[in-house]
């Protein structure tokens, strides 16, 4: 895959056969309401009133609520949680584009075999779901039904059934064309072959999870007994598309949560039912411990996880190797004890959503939890044994790397105690001097406190209409660059933000090569006069057009420019006309010479623009 590029035609062709309005109202129900623009209800952050517009003349999409904006690659890419090549991918798939395959060769084995793999995989599930929906599939669906899962949410997890016979999955793919490849059937894990080499099914008499990846594709499942009987689960094995400790269950449908964080579960079960239930940002690591790379896709998607594991010891002890394991991902992580009863879809069904909703309200901060974990593990027959449990704790708290945090804990810890705050934090700071490691840490994080406090001057940078307006012309329009001579240069623009978005795009827009995706692209981060500067920009450019109607750009953006420059010298002048009076008389010198400077410049402009 590496060095792959895409040629930049096949690009623009995607582009141009992917028309904004129609990919996002497959997301997202757009209104006309002022003027060219499109109004809707922003699926990247919940909120009542539309703020999410698109632009079809633009071709660009622009949040005034969260800020988020670009083109149609950037709206995929954010609303499937994708990077830009699978954006493509999904776009060129839509559109019935097909993309070139590299020349390599061994990368075009490996696609071949991929998409061979996919496309069992999704037959697969396909028949099971036909069985679960047939006469045959009564054991089955009798088993959801005692579990109280419903139809819709049969078909929104696309669960089925294996049927009790040998073959049922290889008639099946052999009536689909898909058998003619023994070696590709036995690499997909979903058939083994018999001593006497004749292939059979991995899955009978199961109920089916289908275990997608994140784009949506099927690349594995899960099989359960409808009794008590072992092993309760089988799934798939590692595959080429298949990776234990890579997938996460239930990230396909929880990555377009509004809510903002995740909720990790145990079991196949307790995703689906939660998800029932209306919790629909819960995910299952699929029956291994947390792996790095799980909280690697996890910190792709949210930076705040809860995790809720089953209430037995083991499901404890599971919790607090992934609570570490997510933290040092930089995730803020909460615990959330389920009280009575098993895991959450037994507790949901017994006590109902809302219910569950209080517990995720309650979930506990890492450390709150540690120390829980070790009250709990030096609690025998009720009884707390005090010194293990304060040595055990010094031990948590000497782990944390934020003094106050420590600080705060410490005074906690202490009334627990019975002991004097300061002896407690004593002690946890000696534990801290015995390992050095963490201090790099603290350090960095003090550096990164102390850059991000300097902020705030730049939120009240100035800009003007015009120099916003000028921008968002030069962005639609490459003709205009060459019509503005002099060209605008970084110091036309107003110090502060504006100068620093102008050093990044003229050169682009010199180039012939800037346009509305980029310049808001580029505007990211950027405030003036306390707003995001990609707020002003994306409004301009979508009003731009009944500013200045299709024809009147050029004059405009010429117009605009020479405004900009006379301001600029107006408001100089008036600063320096400011200043002279309180400047010593060396500085007064060099002050009334600007001035002169600056009111010859705008006779000059005056004379010129007649
Ligand atoms: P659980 O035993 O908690 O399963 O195992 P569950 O999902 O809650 O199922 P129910 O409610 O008993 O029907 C948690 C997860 O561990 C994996 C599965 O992914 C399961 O969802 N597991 C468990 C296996 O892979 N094999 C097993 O035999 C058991
Ligand atoms: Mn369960």
């Amino acid at each position: 895959m590496a060095g792959f590029r895409i040629p930049e035609q096949v690009i623009e062709e995607i582009k141009a056969s992917s028309e904004l309005v129609s990919v996002v109202e497959q997301y997202v129900r757009l209104e006309k309401k002022t003027g060219q623009n499109f109004f809707g209800l922003c699926p990247f952050h919940s909120e009542d009133t539309p703020s999410f517009s698109v632009s079809p003349s633009k071709q660009i999409f622009y949040c005034f609520g969260c800020h988020k904006g670009g083109d149609v690659i950037r709206f995929i890419m954010e609303i499937e949680k994708c990077e830009y090549l699978p954006a493509i991918q999904l776009l060129a798939q839509r559109a019935g584009i097909t993309l070139p395959e590299p020349d390599d060769e061994a990368y075009r084995l490996r696609s071949e075999k991929t998409k061979a793999l996919q496309a069992i995989n999704l037959e697969a599930a396909r028949f099971y779901y036909q069985n679960l929906i047939s006469t045959a599939g009564r054991d089955a669906r009798a088993y959801l039904q005692k579990r109280q899962i419903s139809a819709q949410t049969v078909r929104r997890f696309g669960l089925g059934c294996a049927l009790a016979d040998w073959d049922g999955l290889y008639r099946h793919l052999q009536n689909k064309g898909l058998a003619d490849d023994v070696d590709l059937l036995l690499q997909s894990g979903l058939l083994r072959r018999g001593k006497s080499g004749n292939l059979y099914d991995l899955f009978r008499e199961r109920l089916m999870f289908p275990i997608l990846d994140v784009m949506g594709r099927v690349v594995a499942f899960g099989g359960r007994v409808y009794d008590d009987s072992v092993p309760k689960y089988i799934n798939s094995p590692e595959t080429p598309i298949y990776t234990k400790g890579r997938h996460l269950y239930g990230l396909n449908l929880a990555k377009s949560s509004k809510a903002g964080r995740l909720l990790m579960v145990e079991g196949y079960m307790d995703v689906i039912a939660l998800y029932q239930a209306g919790i629909d940002y819960t995910v299952a690591a699929l029956g291994t411990a947390m792996t790095e790379n799980q909280a690697r896709l996890l910190a792709k998607y949210s930076e705040s996880v809860i995790i809720a594991f089953d209430a037995d010891a083991a499901g404890q002890t599971a919790a607090l190797r992934s609570l570490d394991i997510l933290h040092q991902h930089g995730l803020k992580v909460t615990v959330l004890q389920v009280p009575e009863g098993k895991d959450p879809d037994e507790f949901i069904r017994n006590n109902g959503s809302e219910r569950f909703q209080a517990l995720i309200e309650q979930s506990l901060p890492l450390l709150d939890f540690k120390l829980l974990a070790a009250r709990r593990e030096h609690t025998h027959d009720g009884a707390l044994d005090i010194l293990a449990y304060q040595d055990e704790a010094c031990d948590v708290l000497g782990k944390e790397e934020n003094a106050i945090v420590r600080e705060l804990y410490a005074g906690r810890l202490a009334d627990e105690l019975s002991a004097m705050s300061e002896t407690v934090l004593r002690e946890i700071e000696r534990r801290r001097s015995q390992k050095k490691p963490g201090q790099q840490h603290d350090q960095l994080r003090q550096t990164l406190l102390t850059t991000r406090r300097s902020e705030p001057a730049e939120r009240h940078a100035p800009a003007t209409r015009d120099e916003i307006y000028l921008l968002t012309l030069l962005a639609s329009d490459s003709a205009i660059w060459p019509v503005l001579d002099p060209g605008p240069v970084v110091e036309d623009f107003s110090e502060g933000s504006m100068q620093t978005l102008a050093a990044a795009v003229l050169p682009l827009a010199a180039d012939g090569r800037l346009d509305m995706p980029l310049l808001l692209d580029q505007a990211q981060s950027l405030t003036v006069m306390g707003q995001p500067l990609a707020d002003l920009l994306a409004q301009a450019g979508m009003k731009q057009e009944e500013r200045f109607g299709q024809q009147g750009q050029l004059e405009a953006a010429v117009e605009l420019l020479k405004r900009q420059r006379r301001g600029k010298l107006m408001r100089r002048k008036d600063v320096i006309s400011q200043a002279i009076m309180t400047a010593d008389p060396v500085e007064r010198d060099r002050l009334k010479q600007e001035l002169l400077e600056i009111s010859q410049q705008l006779e000059k402009m005056k004379s010129t623009s007649q």
